[in-house]
Protein backbone atom coordinates (compact mmCIF):
# COMPACT_ATOMS: atom_id res chain seq x y z
CA UNK A 1 0.00 0.00 0.00
CA UNK A 2 0.98 3.54 -0.51
CA UNK A 3 2.33 5.51 2.07
CA UNK A 4 0.91 8.99 3.12
CA UNK A 5 3.86 11.34 1.29
CA UNK A 6 3.31 9.18 -1.88
CA UNK A 7 -0.34 9.80 -1.97
CA UNK A 8 -0.46 13.62 -0.76
CA UNK A 9 1.82 13.53 -3.89
CA UNK A 10 -0.63 12.01 -6.36
CA UNK A 11 -2.96 14.42 -5.09
CA UNK A 12 -1.11 17.24 -5.03
CA UNK A 13 -0.44 16.10 -8.92
CA UNK A 14 -4.27 16.10 -9.26
CA UNK A 15 -4.87 19.42 -7.84
CA UNK A 16 -7.10 17.59 -4.96
CA UNK A 17 -5.12 18.04 -1.35
CA UNK A 18 -8.10 19.38 -0.21
CA UNK A 19 -8.61 15.75 0.62
CA UNK A 20 -6.32 15.46 3.58
CA UNK A 21 -7.73 18.78 4.73
CA UNK A 22 -8.91 17.53 7.92
CA UNK A 23 -5.53 14.95 8.47
CA UNK A 24 -4.29 16.01 11.91
CA UNK A 25 -7.76 15.85 12.80
CA UNK A 26 -8.35 12.46 12.49
CA UNK A 27 -8.00 9.45 14.95
CA UNK A 28 -5.69 6.60 14.43
CA UNK A 29 -8.31 4.11 13.16
CA UNK A 30 -9.61 6.74 11.25
CA UNK A 31 -6.59 7.91 9.48
CA UNK A 32 -6.11 4.31 8.86
CA UNK A 33 -9.34 3.49 7.02
CA UNK A 34 -8.95 6.88 5.47
CA UNK A 35 -5.15 5.93 4.02
CA UNK A 36 -6.90 2.52 2.56
CA UNK A 37 -9.38 4.47 0.31
CA UNK A 38 -6.88 6.65 -0.58
CA UNK A 39 -4.60 3.73 -2.01
CA UNK A 40 -7.74 2.84 -3.87
CA UNK A 41 -7.83 5.52 -5.95
CA UNK A 42 -6.56 5.45 -9.64
CA UNK A 43 -4.38 8.66 -8.75
CA UNK A 44 -2.58 8.94 -12.13
CA UNK A 45 -6.35 9.52 -13.57
CA UNK A 46 -7.36 11.34 -10.88
CA UNK A 47 -6.75 14.83 -12.75
CA UNK A 48 -8.67 13.68 -15.97
CA UNK A 49 -11.64 11.99 -13.77
CA UNK A 50 -12.11 15.44 -11.67
CA UNK A 51 -11.70 17.87 -15.62
CA UNK A 52 -13.90 15.17 -17.47
CA UNK A 53 -16.54 15.78 -14.71
CA UNK A 54 -16.47 19.35 -14.77
CA UNK A 55 -16.26 20.11 -18.26
CA UNK A 56 -18.99 17.45 -18.72
CA UNK A 57 -21.29 19.15 -16.34
CA UNK A 58 -20.80 22.23 -17.82
CA UNK A 59 -22.02 21.18 -21.45
CA UNK A 60 -24.53 18.95 -19.97
CA UNK A 61 -26.89 22.24 -20.26
CA UNK A 62 -27.69 20.90 -23.51
CA UNK A 63 -27.04 17.29 -23.87
CA UNK A 64 -29.41 16.02 -26.46
CA UNK A 65 -28.92 18.52 -29.48
CA UNK A 66 -26.49 17.90 -31.65
CA UNK A 67 -27.07 13.79 -31.08
CA UNK A 68 -30.82 14.03 -31.60
CA UNK A 69 -30.64 14.95 -34.79
CA UNK A 70 -28.57 12.06 -35.81
CA UNK A 71 -30.85 10.06 -34.14
CA UNK A 72 -32.95 7.06 -36.43
CA UNK A 73 -35.16 4.49 -35.73
CA UNK A 74 -33.79 1.06 -35.80
CA UNK A 75 -34.79 -0.71 -39.34
CA UNK A 76 -37.45 -3.30 -39.15
CA UNK A 77 -35.35 -5.75 -40.71
CA UNK A 78 -32.96 -6.10 -37.70
CA UNK A 79 -35.77 -6.40 -35.11
CA UNK A 80 -36.89 -9.53 -34.43
CA UNK A 81 -40.22 -9.57 -32.61
CA UNK A 82 -42.63 -12.27 -30.51
CA UNK A 83 -45.65 -10.62 -31.46
CA UNK A 84 -44.55 -10.73 -35.34
CA UNK A 85 -43.38 -14.52 -35.27
CA UNK A 86 -45.27 -17.02 -35.72
CA UNK A 87 -45.14 -20.50 -33.37
CA UNK A 88 -43.06 -22.34 -35.31
CA UNK A 89 -40.25 -19.95 -35.56
CA UNK A 90 -40.82 -19.03 -31.75
CA UNK A 91 -40.34 -22.54 -30.69
CA UNK A 92 -37.53 -23.42 -32.98
CA UNK A 93 -35.50 -20.21 -31.25
CA UNK A 94 -36.61 -21.69 -28.02
CA UNK A 95 -35.31 -25.01 -28.58
CA UNK A 96 -31.90 -23.59 -29.89
CA UNK A 97 -31.41 -21.98 -27.16
CA UNK A 98 -32.33 -24.73 -24.64
CA UNK A 99 -30.12 -26.82 -26.58
CA UNK A 100 -26.81 -24.00 -26.05
CA UNK A 101 -28.59 -24.29 -22.11
CA UNK A 102 -28.66 -28.18 -22.21
CA UNK A 103 -24.45 -28.14 -23.02
CA UNK A 104 -24.08 -25.89 -20.80
CA UNK A 105 -22.90 -22.71 -22.61
CA UNK A 106 -25.86 -20.17 -21.72
CA UNK A 107 -24.42 -17.94 -18.30
CA UNK A 108 -26.58 -15.29 -16.66
CA UNK A 109 -25.08 -12.08 -15.52
CA UNK A 110 -27.11 -9.67 -12.91
CA UNK A 111 -26.20 -6.28 -12.54
CA UNK A 112 -26.42 -5.25 -8.98
CA UNK A 113 -24.34 -2.36 -8.40
CA UNK A 114 -27.05 0.46 -8.01
CA UNK A 115 -27.80 1.86 -5.04
CA UNK A 116 -31.81 1.53 -5.53
CA UNK A 117 -31.74 5.30 -4.36
CA UNK A 118 -35.33 5.99 -5.93
CA UNK A 119 -36.66 2.74 -4.40
CA UNK A 120 -34.83 4.21 -0.76
CA UNK A 121 -33.91 1.03 1.02
CA UNK A 122 -30.56 0.79 2.37
CA UNK A 123 -30.75 -2.55 1.20
CA UNK A 124 -29.91 -4.25 -2.07
CA UNK A 125 -32.95 -4.07 -4.24
CA UNK A 126 -33.08 -7.93 -4.83
CA UNK A 127 -33.35 -8.76 -1.10
CA UNK A 128 -36.64 -6.33 -1.51
CA UNK A 129 -39.94 -8.36 -1.22
CA UNK A 130 -42.54 -6.62 -3.54
CA UNK A 131 -45.50 -8.49 -1.15
CA UNK A 132 -46.12 -11.65 -2.94
CA UNK A 133 -48.46 -14.48 -1.22
CA UNK A 134 -45.11 -16.38 -1.40
CA UNK A 135 -43.01 -13.75 0.23
CA UNK A 136 -40.15 -14.50 -2.27
CA UNK A 137 -37.98 -11.79 -2.67
CA UNK A 138 -36.58 -11.36 -6.41
CA UNK A 139 -33.35 -13.53 -5.83
CA UNK A 140 -34.91 -16.11 -4.72
CA UNK A 141 -36.95 -15.21 -7.86
CA UNK A 142 -34.48 -15.48 -10.28
CA UNK A 143 -32.39 -18.11 -8.45
CA UNK A 144 -35.51 -20.49 -9.22
CA UNK A 145 -36.09 -19.78 -12.39
CA UNK A 146 -32.50 -20.35 -13.28
CA UNK A 147 -32.93 -23.30 -11.44
CA UNK A 148 -36.05 -24.32 -13.46
CA UNK A 149 -34.56 -23.01 -17.12
CA UNK A 150 -31.72 -26.00 -16.66
CA UNK A 151 -34.12 -28.63 -15.41
CA UNK A 152 -36.59 -27.94 -18.92
CA UNK A 153 -32.85 -27.89 -21.08
CA UNK A 154 -32.09 -31.23 -19.49
CA UNK A 155 -35.73 -32.30 -20.12
CA UNK A 156 -35.13 -31.11 -23.31
CA UNK A 157 -32.08 -32.60 -24.41
CA UNK A 158 -31.39 -35.31 -22.22
CA UNK A 159 -28.08 -33.43 -20.82
CA UNK A 160 -27.56 -32.34 -17.11
CA UNK A 161 -26.31 -28.57 -17.59
CA UNK A 162 -25.40 -25.53 -15.31
CA UNK A 163 -25.92 -21.39 -16.14
CA UNK A 164 -23.84 -20.30 -14.03
CA UNK A 165 -24.86 -17.19 -12.43
CA UNK A 166 -22.58 -14.15 -12.01
CA UNK A 167 -23.71 -11.47 -9.74
CA UNK A 168 -21.72 -8.06 -10.06
CA UNK A 169 -22.07 -6.09 -6.65
CA UNK A 170 -20.18 -2.94 -5.58
CA UNK A 171 -18.91 -1.41 -2.17
CA UNK A 172 -22.57 -1.30 -1.23
CA UNK A 173 -24.02 -4.26 -2.31
CA UNK A 174 -22.11 -7.18 -1.92
CA UNK A 175 -21.72 -8.02 1.77
CA UNK A 176 -24.99 -8.18 2.18
CA UNK A 177 -25.62 -9.63 -0.87
CA UNK A 178 -23.54 -12.33 -0.51
CA UNK A 179 -24.76 -12.61 3.22
CA UNK A 180 -28.03 -13.20 1.89
CA UNK A 181 -27.36 -16.09 -0.38
CA UNK A 182 -25.71 -18.06 2.75
CA UNK A 183 -28.38 -17.63 4.75
CA UNK A 184 -30.25 -18.62 2.35
CA UNK A 185 -28.81 -21.64 0.95
CA UNK A 186 -28.49 -19.46 -2.60
CA UNK A 187 -32.17 -20.61 -2.75
CA UNK A 188 -30.93 -24.35 -4.00
CA UNK A 189 -28.70 -23.61 -6.18
CA UNK A 190 -24.96 -25.04 -6.10
CA UNK A 191 -22.67 -22.05 -4.21
CA UNK A 192 -19.97 -23.04 -6.80
CA UNK A 193 -22.28 -21.70 -9.97
CA UNK A 194 -22.75 -18.16 -7.90
CA UNK A 195 -20.02 -16.16 -8.49
CA UNK A 196 -20.28 -12.77 -7.15
CA UNK A 197 -17.26 -9.93 -7.60
CA UNK A 198 -17.16 -6.29 -7.33
CA UNK A 199 -17.15 -3.03 -9.84
CA UNK A 200 -15.28 -0.22 -9.02
CA UNK A 201 -16.67 3.35 -7.05
CA UNK A 202 -15.05 6.69 -8.42
CA UNK A 203 -15.30 9.79 -6.39
CA UNK A 204 -17.96 12.16 -6.79
CA UNK A 205 -16.78 15.94 -7.77
CA UNK A 206 -18.09 19.21 -6.83
CA UNK A 207 -19.30 21.79 -9.82
CA UNK A 208 -15.92 23.36 -9.55
CA UNK A 209 -13.72 19.83 -10.36
CA UNK A 210 -12.80 19.00 -6.78
CA UNK A 211 -13.45 15.74 -5.34
CA UNK A 212 -16.51 15.79 -2.44
CA UNK A 213 -15.40 14.76 1.48
CA UNK A 214 -18.71 12.87 2.91
CA UNK A 215 -16.86 12.93 6.00
CA UNK A 216 -13.52 14.52 7.32
CA UNK A 217 -11.99 11.01 6.45
CA UNK A 218 -14.30 9.61 4.01
CA UNK A 219 -14.76 10.64 0.10
CA UNK A 220 -17.79 10.73 -1.27
CA UNK A 221 -17.31 7.49 -3.31
CA UNK A 222 -20.22 5.82 -5.84
CA UNK A 223 -20.01 3.07 -8.66
CA UNK A 224 -18.74 3.65 -11.81
CA UNK A 225 -21.99 2.80 -13.46
CA UNK A 226 -23.19 -0.89 -14.85
CA UNK A 227 -20.78 -0.06 -17.90
CA UNK A 228 -18.24 -0.76 -15.15
CA UNK A 229 -19.02 -4.31 -15.99
CA UNK A 230 -16.25 -4.14 -18.01
CA UNK A 231 -13.66 -2.79 -15.98
CA UNK A 232 -14.98 -5.50 -13.35
CA UNK A 233 -14.70 -8.76 -16.09
CA UNK A 234 -11.24 -7.63 -16.71
CA UNK A 235 -10.24 -7.21 -12.72
CA UNK A 236 -12.25 -9.95 -11.56
CA UNK A 237 -10.98 -12.47 -14.04
CA UNK A 238 -15.21 -13.17 -14.67
CA UNK A 239 -14.21 -14.23 -18.76
CA UNK A 240 -11.38 -16.72 -17.66
CA UNK A 241 -14.07 -18.16 -15.48
CA UNK A 242 -16.27 -18.07 -18.16
CA UNK A 243 -14.03 -19.80 -20.53
CA UNK A 244 -13.20 -22.73 -18.12
CA UNK A 245 -16.60 -23.49 -18.00
CA UNK A 246 -17.24 -23.35 -21.83
CA UNK A 247 -19.97 -20.52 -21.48
CA UNK A 248 -19.75 -18.59 -24.95
CA UNK A 249 -22.76 -16.79 -24.51
CA UNK A 250 -24.00 -14.50 -21.51
CA UNK A 251 -27.58 -13.15 -20.65
CA UNK A 252 -27.56 -9.51 -19.39
CA UNK A 253 -29.90 -8.50 -17.07
CA UNK A 254 -30.77 -5.65 -14.47
CA UNK A 255 -31.81 -6.72 -11.17
CA UNK A 256 -35.39 -5.11 -10.70
CA UNK A 257 -37.60 -6.65 -13.35
CA UNK A 258 -39.62 -8.86 -11.26
CA UNK A 259 -40.70 -10.88 -14.83
CA UNK A 260 -37.10 -11.35 -15.72
CA UNK A 261 -36.94 -14.42 -17.69
CA UNK A 262 -33.47 -15.84 -16.56
CA UNK A 263 -31.13 -17.34 -19.47
CA UNK A 264 -34.10 -16.86 -21.48
CA UNK A 265 -33.90 -20.00 -24.69
CA UNK A 266 -36.07 -17.69 -26.91
CA UNK A 267 -34.18 -15.04 -27.00
CA UNK A 268 -30.52 -16.86 -26.42
CA UNK A 269 -32.22 -18.89 -29.50
CA UNK A 270 -32.76 -15.92 -31.81
CA UNK A 271 -29.70 -14.09 -31.16
CA UNK A 272 -27.49 -17.15 -31.99
CA UNK A 273 -29.33 -18.32 -34.94
CA UNK A 274 -28.40 -14.45 -36.25
CA UNK A 275 -25.11 -14.95 -35.92
CA UNK A 276 -25.45 -11.86 -33.20
CA UNK A 277 -22.26 -11.24 -31.06
CA UNK A 278 -24.34 -8.54 -28.97
CA UNK A 279 -28.47 -8.10 -28.89
CA UNK A 280 -30.88 -6.17 -26.70
CA UNK A 281 -34.48 -7.00 -25.80
CA UNK A 282 -36.99 -4.30 -25.99
CA UNK A 283 -40.47 -3.55 -25.31
CA UNK A 284 -42.34 -1.14 -27.26
CA UNK A 285 -42.72 2.02 -25.14
CA UNK A 286 -46.06 2.88 -23.27
CA UNK A 287 -45.90 6.11 -23.44
CA UNK A 288 -43.44 8.80 -24.78
CA UNK A 289 -42.23 9.88 -21.70
CA UNK A 290 -41.48 6.67 -20.19
CA UNK A 291 -38.26 6.63 -18.49
CA UNK A 292 -36.55 4.09 -20.56
CA UNK A 293 -33.52 4.57 -22.89
CA UNK A 294 -34.34 3.78 -26.61
CA UNK A 295 -32.66 1.39 -28.82
CA UNK A 296 -32.03 3.15 -32.17
CA UNK A 297 -29.28 4.23 -34.58
CA UNK A 298 -26.84 7.03 -33.98
CA UNK A 299 -25.17 8.18 -37.33
CA UNK A 300 -25.42 4.46 -38.64
CA UNK A 301 -24.90 3.08 -35.80
CA UNK A 302 -26.92 1.00 -33.41
CA UNK A 303 -27.05 2.05 -29.70
CA UNK A 304 -29.06 3.09 -26.73
CA UNK A 305 -30.05 6.77 -25.99
CA UNK A 306 -30.61 6.79 -22.39
CA UNK A 307 -34.30 8.56 -20.86
CA UNK A 308 -32.16 10.93 -19.40
CA UNK A 309 -30.30 12.50 -22.50
CA UNK A 310 -32.80 12.17 -25.08
CA UNK A 311 -35.15 15.64 -25.82
CA UNK A 312 -39.04 15.48 -24.88
CA UNK A 313 -39.54 16.47 -28.08
CA UNK A 314 -37.70 14.09 -29.87
CA UNK A 315 -39.67 11.47 -27.89
CA UNK A 316 -42.27 12.21 -29.10
CA UNK A 317 -42.02 12.10 -32.71
CA UNK A 318 -44.71 10.29 -35.02
CA UNK A 319 -43.74 7.67 -37.32
CA UNK A 320 -45.91 7.54 -40.69
CA UNK A 321 -47.87 4.43 -38.84
CA UNK A 322 -49.03 6.97 -36.00
CA UNK A 323 -46.74 4.91 -33.46
CA UNK A 324 -43.98 6.72 -31.29
CA UNK A 325 -40.89 7.06 -33.52
CA UNK A 326 -38.61 6.23 -31.09
CA UNK A 327 -40.48 3.30 -29.81
CA UNK A 328 -37.88 0.22 -28.72
CA UNK A 329 -37.46 0.60 -25.55
CA UNK A 330 -34.68 -0.85 -23.76
CA UNK A 331 -35.15 -3.12 -20.91
CA UNK A 332 -31.80 -3.73 -19.72
CA UNK A 333 -32.07 -7.31 -21.20
CA UNK A 334 -28.96 -7.81 -23.25
CA UNK A 335 -26.84 -11.09 -24.51
CA UNK A 336 -23.05 -11.23 -25.63
CA UNK A 337 -21.09 -13.81 -26.85
CA UNK A 338 -17.85 -14.26 -24.81
CA UNK A 339 -15.76 -13.33 -27.71
CA UNK A 340 -17.14 -10.10 -28.06
CA UNK A 341 -16.87 -9.34 -24.32
CA UNK A 342 -13.28 -9.96 -24.53
CA UNK A 343 -13.29 -7.57 -26.93
CA UNK A 344 -14.85 -4.99 -25.73
CA UNK A 345 -12.74 -6.11 -22.25
CA UNK A 346 -9.58 -5.50 -24.03
CA UNK A 347 -10.09 -2.87 -26.57
CA UNK A 348 -12.50 -0.66 -26.17
CA UNK A 349 -13.58 -0.51 -22.10
CA UNK A 350 -11.78 2.77 -21.74
CA UNK A 351 -13.40 4.11 -25.12
CA UNK A 352 -16.54 4.14 -23.68
CA UNK A 353 -18.69 7.24 -23.14
CA UNK A 354 -18.84 8.96 -19.71
CA UNK A 355 -22.05 10.13 -18.50
CA UNK A 356 -23.23 12.92 -15.94
CA UNK A 357 -25.36 12.40 -13.62
CA UNK A 358 -25.90 15.58 -11.09
CA UNK A 359 -26.66 14.53 -7.38
CA UNK A 360 -27.37 16.11 -3.87
CA UNK A 361 -24.26 14.41 -2.39
CA UNK A 362 -23.70 15.23 1.22
CA UNK A 363 -20.79 16.83 2.32
CA UNK A 364 -18.62 18.16 5.14
CA UNK A 365 -17.86 22.39 4.69
CA UNK A 366 -14.55 23.42 5.13
CA UNK A 367 -15.05 23.89 8.97
CA UNK A 368 -15.97 20.34 8.94
CA UNK A 369 -19.80 20.10 9.63
CA UNK A 370 -22.30 18.07 7.71
CA UNK A 371 -24.31 19.68 5.08
CA UNK A 372 -26.96 18.00 2.92
CA UNK A 373 -27.57 19.83 0.07
CA UNK A 374 -31.39 20.81 -1.12
CA UNK A 375 -30.10 21.49 -5.12
CA UNK A 376 -27.40 19.26 -6.87
CA UNK A 377 -23.97 20.00 -5.81
CA UNK A 378 -21.74 16.84 -7.12
CA UNK A 379 -21.44 15.32 -10.36
CA UNK A 380 -21.10 11.70 -10.52
CA UNK A 381 -19.96 9.76 -13.92
CA UNK A 382 -21.28 6.41 -15.08
CA UNK A 383 -20.60 4.28 -17.87
CA UNK A 384 -23.36 2.59 -19.12
CA UNK A 385 -23.40 -1.33 -19.92
CA UNK A 386 -25.30 -0.82 -23.67
CA UNK A 387 -22.66 1.86 -24.53
CA UNK A 388 -20.13 -1.18 -25.87
CA UNK A 389 -23.51 -1.79 -28.65
CA UNK A 390 -21.26 0.73 -31.28
CA UNK A 391 -18.32 -1.86 -31.50
CA UNK A 392 -20.64 -4.70 -32.07
CA UNK A 393 -20.25 -6.59 -35.49
CA UNK A 394 -23.84 -8.02 -35.87
CA UNK A 395 -26.23 -6.11 -33.26
CA UNK A 396 -29.93 -7.05 -33.07
CA UNK A 397 -32.71 -5.99 -31.18
CA UNK A 398 -35.71 -8.72 -29.89
CA UNK A 399 -39.16 -6.66 -29.87
CA UNK A 400 -40.99 -8.75 -26.61
CA UNK A 401 -43.99 -8.47 -24.91
CA UNK A 402 -44.47 -5.93 -21.51
CA UNK A 403 -46.93 -7.95 -19.83
CA UNK A 404 -45.14 -11.23 -20.11
CA UNK A 405 -41.44 -9.65 -19.31
CA UNK A 406 -41.09 -6.09 -18.27
CA UNK A 407 -42.50 -4.77 -15.47
CA UNK A 408 -39.36 -2.98 -12.89
CA UNK A 409 -39.47 -1.92 -9.32
CA UNK A 410 -37.76 1.50 -9.73
CA UNK A 411 -40.19 3.81 -7.54
CA UNK A 412 -41.58 3.40 -3.63
CA UNK A 413 -45.15 4.21 -5.06
CA UNK A 414 -46.73 4.99 -7.64
CA UNK A 415 -45.32 3.89 -10.94
CA UNK A 416 -42.71 0.88 -11.20
CA UNK A 417 -43.52 0.31 -7.84
CA UNK A 418 -43.99 -2.84 -5.18
CA UNK A 419 -47.37 -3.01 -6.19
CA UNK A 420 -47.16 -2.48 -9.48
CA UNK A 421 -44.39 -5.19 -9.61
CA UNK A 422 -46.75 -7.73 -7.72
CA UNK A 423 -49.57 -6.59 -9.72
CA UNK A 424 -47.90 -7.39 -13.09
CA UNK A 425 -46.36 -11.19 -11.43
CA UNK A 426 -50.04 -11.97 -10.34
CA UNK A 427 -51.60 -11.38 -13.68
CA UNK A 428 -49.52 -12.97 -15.59
CA UNK A 429 -50.13 -16.45 -13.09
CA UNK A 430 -53.70 -15.36 -13.58
CA UNK A 431 -53.47 -15.82 -17.37
CA UNK A 432 -51.95 -18.98 -17.05
CA UNK A 433 -53.93 -21.05 -14.76
CA UNK A 434 -56.67 -19.72 -17.07
CA UNK A 435 -54.81 -20.44 -19.85
CA UNK A 436 -54.18 -24.01 -18.19
CA UNK A 437 -58.13 -24.59 -17.94
CA UNK A 438 -58.22 -24.36 -13.73
CA UNK A 439 -61.23 -22.62 -12.48
CA UNK A 440 -60.23 -19.98 -9.60
CA UNK A 441 -62.89 -19.11 -6.78
CA UNK A 442 -62.88 -16.57 -4.55
CA UNK A 443 -62.80 -16.66 -0.54
CA UNK A 444 -66.46 -16.67 -1.14
CA UNK A 445 -66.70 -19.45 -3.87
CA UNK A 446 -67.59 -18.02 -6.61
CA UNK A 447 -65.69 -18.33 -9.72
CA UNK A 448 -63.50 -16.04 -11.79
CA UNK A 449 -65.06 -15.36 -15.23
CA UNK A 450 -62.96 -16.97 -17.66
CA UNK A 451 -62.02 -13.94 -19.72
CA UNK A 452 -58.36 -13.02 -21.37
CA UNK A 453 -57.17 -10.56 -18.92
CA UNK A 454 -57.01 -10.60 -15.13
CA UNK A 455 -59.59 -8.22 -12.81
CA UNK A 456 -58.45 -5.04 -12.05
CA UNK A 457 -56.16 -4.62 -8.73
CA UNK A 458 -56.14 -5.67 -5.87
CA UNK A 459 -55.54 -9.05 -7.82
CA UNK A 460 -56.51 -12.21 -6.49
CA UNK A 461 -53.56 -14.42 -4.52
CA UNK A 462 -52.79 -16.79 -7.34
CA UNK A 463 -48.87 -17.80 -7.47
CA UNK A 464 -47.01 -20.12 -9.25
CA UNK A 465 -43.59 -20.85 -8.10
CA UNK A 466 -40.85 -20.19 -10.77
CA UNK A 467 -39.89 -24.32 -9.58
CA UNK A 468 -43.01 -25.68 -10.91
CA UNK A 469 -43.14 -23.60 -14.40
CA UNK A 470 -41.08 -20.77 -16.07
CA UNK A 471 -43.19 -19.18 -18.79
CA UNK A 472 -46.50 -21.36 -17.91
CA UNK A 473 -45.76 -24.57 -19.59
CA UNK A 474 -46.50 -27.70 -17.61
CA UNK A 475 -49.14 -26.27 -16.30
CA UNK A 476 -52.10 -27.69 -18.22
CA UNK A 477 -51.33 -31.28 -17.19
CA UNK A 478 -51.24 -30.63 -13.72
CA UNK A 479 -54.68 -28.21 -13.61
CA UNK A 480 -56.98 -28.85 -16.22
CA UNK A 481 -60.63 -29.01 -14.48
CA UNK A 482 -59.47 -28.19 -11.19
CA UNK A 483 -61.08 -25.62 -8.61
CA UNK A 484 -58.77 -23.85 -6.91
CA UNK A 485 -59.48 -21.16 -3.87
CA UNK A 486 -57.58 -17.97 -3.15
CA UNK A 487 -54.51 -17.80 -1.56
CA UNK A 488 -52.67 -20.34 -3.45
CA UNK A 489 -49.39 -21.30 -4.03
CA UNK A 490 -48.64 -23.72 -6.71
CA UNK A 491 -44.94 -24.72 -5.55
CA UNK A 492 -43.76 -28.22 -6.22
CA UNK A 493 -45.51 -29.60 -3.22
CA UNK A 494 -48.81 -28.53 -4.14
CA UNK A 495 -47.84 -30.04 -7.58
CA UNK A 496 -46.95 -32.93 -6.05
CA UNK A 497 -49.93 -33.51 -3.91
CA UNK A 498 -52.21 -32.60 -7.35
CA UNK A 499 -50.50 -35.70 -9.09
CA UNK A 500 -50.78 -37.80 -6.77
CA UNK A 501 -55.06 -36.60 -6.40
CA UNK A 502 -55.19 -37.89 -9.95
C1 LIG B 1 -31.90 1.10 -16.92
C2 LIG B 1 -31.35 1.34 -18.31
C3 LIG B 1 -32.44 1.99 -19.16
C4 LIG B 1 -33.62 1.05 -19.21
C5 LIG B 1 -34.12 0.75 -17.80
C6 LIG B 1 -35.18 -0.34 -17.84
C7 LIG B 1 -28.97 1.59 -18.11
C8 LIG B 1 -27.83 2.54 -18.00
N1 LIG B 1 -30.17 2.17 -18.20
O1 LIG B 1 -32.23 2.39 -16.42
O2 LIG B 1 -31.97 2.25 -20.46
O3 LIG B 1 -34.65 1.61 -19.99
O4 LIG B 1 -33.03 0.26 -16.98
O5 LIG B 1 -35.59 -0.70 -16.57
O6 LIG B 1 -28.78 0.39 -18.18
N2 LIG B 1 -26.19 -0.89 -11.67
C9 LIG B 1 -24.97 -1.44 -11.38
N3 LIG B 1 -23.94 -0.58 -11.11
C10 LIG B 1 -24.07 0.76 -11.14
C11 LIG B 1 -25.33 1.30 -11.46
C12 LIG B 1 -26.38 0.45 -11.72
O7 LIG B 1 -24.81 -2.67 -11.35
O8 LIG B 1 -23.08 1.46 -10.91
C13 LIG B 1 -27.30 -1.82 -11.96
C14 LIG B 1 -28.48 -1.64 -11.03
O9 LIG B 1 -28.29 -2.38 -9.84
C15 LIG B 1 -29.62 -2.15 -11.90
C16 LIG B 1 -29.16 -1.81 -13.33
O10 LIG B 1 -27.78 -1.56 -13.26
O11 LIG B 1 -29.76 -3.54 -11.78
C17 LIG B 1 -29.90 -0.61 -13.93
O12 LIG B 1 -29.62 0.50 -13.12
P1 LIG B 1 -30.68 1.62 -12.84
O13 LIG B 1 -29.98 2.77 -12.26
O14 LIG B 1 -31.83 1.06 -12.13
O15 LIG B 1 -31.07 1.98 -14.33
P2 LIG B 1 -32.31 2.76 -14.86
O16 LIG B 1 -32.07 4.21 -14.73
O17 LIG B 1 -33.57 2.27 -14.31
Amino acid sequence: MPCLEEIRRGLEAAGQTHVLRFWSELAEGERETFLQDLALLDLKALRKHCEAARTAAAAASDPHQDRDQDMEPIPPQSIGSVRKSDSSALSEWEDKGLLQISQSRVGALLLAGGQGSRLGVSYPKGMYDVGLPSGKTLYQIQAERIRKIQELSERRHGAKCTVPWYIMTSEFTLTPTKKFFDENDYFGLDPANVVLFEQRMIPAVSLEGKIILQDRGKLAMAPDGNGGLYQALMDNHVLEDMEKRGVEYLHVYCVDNILIKMADPVFVGFCVSKGADCGAKVVRKAHASEPVGVVCRVRGVSQVVEYSEISEETTELKGPDGELLYSAGNICNHFFTRTFLQDVAENYKDQLQQHVAMKKVPFVDSSGHHVKPSKPNGIKMEKFVFDVFPFSRNFVAFEVEREDEFSPLKNAEGADSPTTARNSLLAQHHRWLLAAGATLTHGDGNSVPAGDSPPPPPLPQWEVSPLVSYFGEGLEDLLQGKTLPTPFVLDPVRANELIGGR
